[in-house]
């Protein structure tokens, strides 16, 4: 079957199998940024934003996607311009292997859009399905501290 995204703030036209899930075709597609870790739901690696909320792409079929518009982690800031978010993650060494980033940087970015002053509680919250291997989260809470206080304008 064949339908049409929005996709980082362009419409693409993708052709997919009936029972493709969203993260396959995104992958299939040149968007390796989407990193595929369980293909269960359970580790967050494939996040994305659909429609502005955040979700495991690996648990949403492409076909429901149709229409709606999904960004991608590179949709919000690339390593020419990045986002905030993306910046504070490098200056606080909260990217070890990188795998879970992509995830971990649109959850937060998810959670700021509705809450620019999050508390620890919040944050973690916010991030509890995004699972990292590496850092053990204490790095990866700073970042989104210190991106959430240069957002508002705190340096
Ligand atoms: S790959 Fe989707 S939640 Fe793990
Ligand atoms: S940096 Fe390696 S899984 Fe998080």
């Amino acid at each position: 079957m064949e339908g049409t995204f929005e996709v980082n703030g362009k419409p693409v036209q993708w052709v997919f199998e009936p029972d493709a899930t969203l993260l396959h075709v995104l992958r299939e597609n040149g968007h390796s940024e989407v990193k595929n870790g369980c293909s269960a739901g359970e580790c967050g690696a494939c996040l994305i934003l659909l429609d502005g909320k955040p979700v495991n792409s690996c648990q949403v079929l492409a076909a429901s996607a149709v229409g709606k518009s999904v960004v991608t982690s590179s949709g919000i800031g690339d390593i020419h311009d990045p986002h905030p978010i993306q910046l504070a993650f490098a200056d606080v060494g909260a990217v070890q292997c990188g795998f879970c980033t992509p995830g971990m940087v649109l959850a937060a970015y998810a959670l700021l859009q509705d809450n620019p002053d999050p508390t620890e509680e919040d944050i973690k919250r916010a991030l509890d399905g995004n699972l990292c291997r590496c850092t053990g989260y204490v790095k990866i809470l700073e970042g989104v501290q210190l991106a959430a206080g240069r957002m508002r304008g705190n340096g």
